[in-house]
């Protein structure tokens, strides 16, 4: 790992660290390349619209991603296979204008880069003009390289995202990635072919946690681990599950901080109890 020194390796807005620093104005991607050179972990989470987002963002979250699991856990998809641009823009302008410090990353939908450098170039630059994300994030690693270098010397900043990759769920299914030499190999080129291509994070989907923290250990750009064990610099949680408000079954590297499902479920039944049986609205919530 490049060595920094200790004037470089502070926060350029003087605050002491990504998530519980101080600063007001938006973490850049400069930001996190330092937060590596400090050995710093930092959180992540999704984010779909501005309220929720506004709640993560004053928590101190320093990274928002407006995944495309936006499908799944807003849009009421069964997959993000059908998760258009024009849903990804509308959803990451809310969670851009629903914040003020965090560094908003957006993710580009199926189909929208998959064509080729130029296609992603435009694709991106929909997002950092229309919706005003400050990075953006695809899936792939060799596969997507060229789409990542063109995106970068174009002046806009790529979080890859390889391992298991969702958009390819009818080529790959939903299992563990890089098991065994081969796989794992395969991973370590991935990650390789990304950070040469100037992503300046990778996220690491369902992999072992010894192969993830091997990748951690061999990149200079950080790690963002989901369901690769601990050793990744960042985490990143869906937070649906996390919060616990998703229907069904969540991953089993989900943790769940919350109960949100219940928690919303049961004001509104006693809400619905109180218009039924009359005892809302009372004189105190009326006006005259
Ligand atoms: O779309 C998404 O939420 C993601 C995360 C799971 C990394 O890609």
């Amino acid at each position: 790992m490049t060595q920094l020194s200790a004037a470089h390796a502070k926060p350029s807005d003087g605050s002491k660290a990504l998530y519980g620093g101080k600063g007001t104005r938006r973490i850049t991607v400069r930001d996190i390349a330092l937060a590596k050179e400090r050995g710093e972990k930092w959180p992540m989470l999704t984010a779909y619209d501005a309220m929720t987002a506004s709640v993560f963002d004053e928590a101190g979250i320093p990274v928002l991603l407006v995944g495309d699991s936006a499908g799944n856990c807003h849009l009421g998809y069964e997959t993000t296979v059908p998760v258009t641009m024009d849903e990804m823009t509308m959803l990451s302008a809310a969670v851009v204008r629903g914040t003020q410090r965090a560094l908003i990353v957006g993710d580009l939908p199926f189909g929208s880069y998959q064509e080729g450098p130029v296609q992603a170039l435009r694709s991106a630059t929909r997002l950092v003009k229309d919706a005003g994300v400050g990075a953006v994030k695809l899936e792939g690693g060799e596969r997507s390289h060229e789409q990542i270098r063109l995106l970068v010397e174009s002046g806009i900043p790529v979080m890859a995202h390889i391992g298991l990759t969702p958009q390819s769920v009818n080529a790959m299914g939903y299992r563990v990635q890089g098991r065994g030499e081969e796989a794992a190999q395969q991973l370590l080129r991935d990650a390789k072919a990304v950070q040469d291509a100037g992503a300046f994070a990778v996220v690491l989907e369902l992999v072992p946690a010894e192969l993830a923290a091997e990748v951690t250990r061999v990149l200079h750009i950080p790690t963002v681990g989901i369901g690769a064990g601990p050793e990744t610099d960042a985490q990143v949680l869906v937070w649906t599950d996390m919060l616990g408000l998703t229907t069904g079954r969540v991953p089993k590297f989900v943790k769940k901080y919350a109960a949100l499902r219940e928690v919303m479920g049961d004001a509104v039944k006693a809400y619905a109890e109180d218009v039924v049986g009359g005892t809302f609205p009372t004189e105190e919530h009326s006006v005259h």
